[in-house]
């Protein structure tokens, strides 16, 4: 049995990671600032320290005593980046750096391992799908630059200060306890529930805008398989599944699962909005033995069911 750290462990994916770890028989600490995550998402044996990512002594309170970090806490929006620019940096890259100094310095002789969320916003708008990590990123929103920022973060890490760290670049997560509420949250879980409950739904742009969705479960099945081969060096993968789905094709599945017919209202499109994401899954799939297995359909269907509780 182990001892890990999941920071952003209220949230979306961060609370799924936390249940597994806890399911496989570790102890789980969790911080997080509850600026979008929740409380009830908080697994009832997970130890909870309230508190900011950026902020050393909590990241120090929090990392007391654990094998490994799990570093999901950021502002996960690309939007909520153009919006909040200088705060939103602050969490992303001031937060990454606040844990990976912190893994560094907190145990006598070793540092303590790092898996950490990247993103497919690195790449920003290149047509050269399926995307490779070796392609040259070239983010469009702060958020993306940010992301970029934590990998060569990351790089100094290890490179100088003996810091062993993953960064998975998710492509667009989905699943149960993806905040449907907010409208900084993913398309598909605003989606799924408007189109359960009969609402109308807004397309940004002309909805043919392209995706990599990825669900949940499996990106928490790769987190794991990543500290369980025991970090060294600073690697990067992709965490996607290979196959496009544009935000039309997304709606016509979801009311074909929901026996219902959304209103669509077109919106302008966002400012800086990639036109097509979708990534190659090669190198973690070598790396790892595994795939994103789950389909979309059976991954919408678990999303709708949780959406309609
Ligand atoms: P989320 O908003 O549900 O989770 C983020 C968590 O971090 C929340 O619980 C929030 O309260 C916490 N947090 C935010 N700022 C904090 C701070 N300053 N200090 C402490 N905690 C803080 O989002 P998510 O979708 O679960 O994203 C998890 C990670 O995955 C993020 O790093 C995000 O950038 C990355 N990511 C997500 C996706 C996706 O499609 N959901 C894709 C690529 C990368
Ligand atoms: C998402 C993630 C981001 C991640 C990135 C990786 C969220 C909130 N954001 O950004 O963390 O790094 O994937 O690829 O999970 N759209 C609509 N109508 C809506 C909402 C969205 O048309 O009501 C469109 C958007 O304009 C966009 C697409 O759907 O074209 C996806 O948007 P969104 O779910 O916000 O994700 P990304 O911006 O791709």
């Amino acid at each position: 049995m182990a001892h890990y750290l999941v920071t952003g462990g209220c949230g979306f994916i961060g609370s799924h990671l936390a249940d597994a770890l806890l399911g496989d028989g570790h102890a789980v600490t969790i911080l997080d600032d509850l600026s979008t995550g929740r409380l009830e998402n908080k697994p009832a044996r997970a130890e909870l320290v309230v508190g900011d990512v950026a902020d050393a002594d909590a990241v120090r309170h929090a990392m007391d005593g654990v094998d490994g970090v799990f570093h999901l806490a950021a502002v996960a929006s690309v939007q909520r980046s153009k919006e909040l620019w200088a705060e939103t940096h602050r969490t992303n890259v001031g937060g990454a750096v606040t844990v990976f100094e912190v893994a560094r310095t907190i145990r006598d002789g070793a540092s303590v391992p790092v898996i950490y969320a990247s993103s497919a916003a690195v790449y920003g708008d290149n047509p050269n799908t399926p995307l490779g990590e070796d392609c040259v990123p070239q983010p469009r929103s702060a958020y993306g630059v940010d992301k970029l920022g934590c990998e060569l973060h990351a790089r100094v890490a290890w490179e100088i200060h003996n810091v062993p760290t993953v960064g998975f670049r998710f492509f667009n997560v989905y699943g149960p306890r993806q905040d449907p509420l907010s409208p900084y949250s993913g398309v598909i879980s605003i989606f799924a529930r408007r189109v359960a409950r009969g609402e109308e739904v807004e397309i940004h742009g002309d909805g043919e805008q392209v995706r990599d969705f990825v669900y949940v479960g499996d990106v928490v099945r790769f987190l794991m398989a990543s500290m369980r081969k025991r970090p060294q060096g600073a690697a990067v993968y992709n965490l996607c599944t290979g196959r496009p789905t544009s935000i039309l094709m997304l709606l016509d599945v979801l009311q074909e699962l929901c026996g219902k017919k959304a209103r669509r209202l077109h919106r302008t499109a966002r400012p800086g909005d990639i036109r097509v994401s979708i990534g190659d899954p090669a190198k973690a799939r070598a790396a790892y033995g595994l795939t994103c297995r789950t389909g979309l359909l059976e991954g919408l269907g678990a999303t709708v069911s949780w959406a309609v509780l």
